[in-house]
């Protein structure tokens, strides 16, 4: 039976790279592509079946928008129709407009929950049953009450953020989806571990890419060695999903933060209360230019 893996904002980022590096672990997996940017992912999927030596065309490009619940429900019915089963759930998908609330208000706090917490949640419940599938089809179908001995067949990776542990002023809205998305995961992974699926996290701090270009401190002579590339985030999502590690923080010092946020809070809300920590997305670039 083949692996099948899903990726989600495989376009570019984080998603990109984990679609790159996967099938270095899994050379025959079939690995859906999944973002709104349809030539993109197009052009991805092109690129890895031609290096295929087998010349079997192993990535799929799909194109959706996650908010929308329909799209989800498509997605889903073309995973089981086309597979039947699915091994590997890269909930990757995710966007920051940096707003203070006064500025941004409930509407950014919605939008921002919408792409990173609601969109997670229901693509997850949609696919479950699939994921559930291919721990049958891998052995040991019957869920144990007890956490089972053996080793999860199947996994959900769902890409958080440092910034699900500690707030940041004019990130309050990204902040809330994230540490969303981080307690949803603690808690699924404790409640799917019976049936052998594994729920893991990956944390990334300052990662350099298309949608968080974090140019503040790329170009800082000291900040940049705080960046981290989307490589290193995408072995982190397959030590995540193949490994079955059960949080990671990328680069792997950026824990520490998290560690301060509970150790010594009041230090860590001087860091996150000024303008040190602050970069622009893709997002922001885009409504500045609206503007
Ligand atoms: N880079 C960092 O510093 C950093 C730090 C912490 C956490 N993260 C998290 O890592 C994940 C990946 O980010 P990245 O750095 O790789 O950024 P990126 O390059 O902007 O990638 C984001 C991906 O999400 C997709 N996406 C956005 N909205 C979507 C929608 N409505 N429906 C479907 N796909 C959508 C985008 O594709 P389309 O535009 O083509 O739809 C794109 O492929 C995000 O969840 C982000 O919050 C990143």
């Amino acid at each position: 039976m083949s692996f099948v893996a899903l990726i989600t904002g495989a376009s570019s980022g984080i998603g990109e790279a984990t679609a790159r590096l996967l099938p270095t672990r899994h050379p025959h997996a079939e690995i859906i592509l999944v973002a709104r940017r349809q030539d993109r992912i197009d052009a991805l999927a092109a690129e890895l079946n031609a290096a295929d030596p087998s010349g079997h065309s192993h990535v799929h490009p799909y194109a959706a928008d996650l908010t929308d619940p329909d799209a989800v429900d498509r997605l889903a019915r073309y995973v089981s129709d086309t597979f039947g089963h699915l091994d590997l759930l890269v909930n990757n998908a995710g966007a920051r407009w940096s707003r203070t609330f006064a500025e941004g208000g409930f509407a950014n706090v919605s939008q921002t929950m919408e792409i990173n917490f609601d969109a997670q949640v229901r693509l997850t419940e949609a696919l479950l049953p699939l994921l559930r599938a291919a721990v049958g089809a891998n052995g040991d179908a019957e869920p144990t009450a007890s956490i089972p001995a053996g080793k999860p067949r199947a996994s959900i990776v769902n890409v958080a953020s440092t910034a699900a542990r500690i707030g940041r002023a004019g990130a309050g809205a990204y902040s809330a989806s994230k540490f969303a998305l981080a307690g949803w995961t603690d808690s699924l992974h404790l409640e799917l571990r019976p049936e052998r699926i594994h729920v893991g996290l990956v944390n990334p701090g300052f990662i350099a890419t298309e949608g968080f270009p974090a140019t503040e401190f790329v170009d800082h002579p000291i900040k940049k060695y705080m960046v981290g590339t989307a490589e290193q985030a995408a072995d982190a999502v397959l030590r995540a999903g193949l490994d079955h590690q059960v949080e990671i923080y990328v680069p792997g010092f950026y824990y520490l933060f998290a560690v301060m946020r509970t150790l010594v809070p009041g230090l860590m809300r001087k860091v996150a209360g000024g303008p040190a920590f602050t970069t622009q997305t893709s997002q922001d670039a885009a409504a500045d230019e609206l503007a």
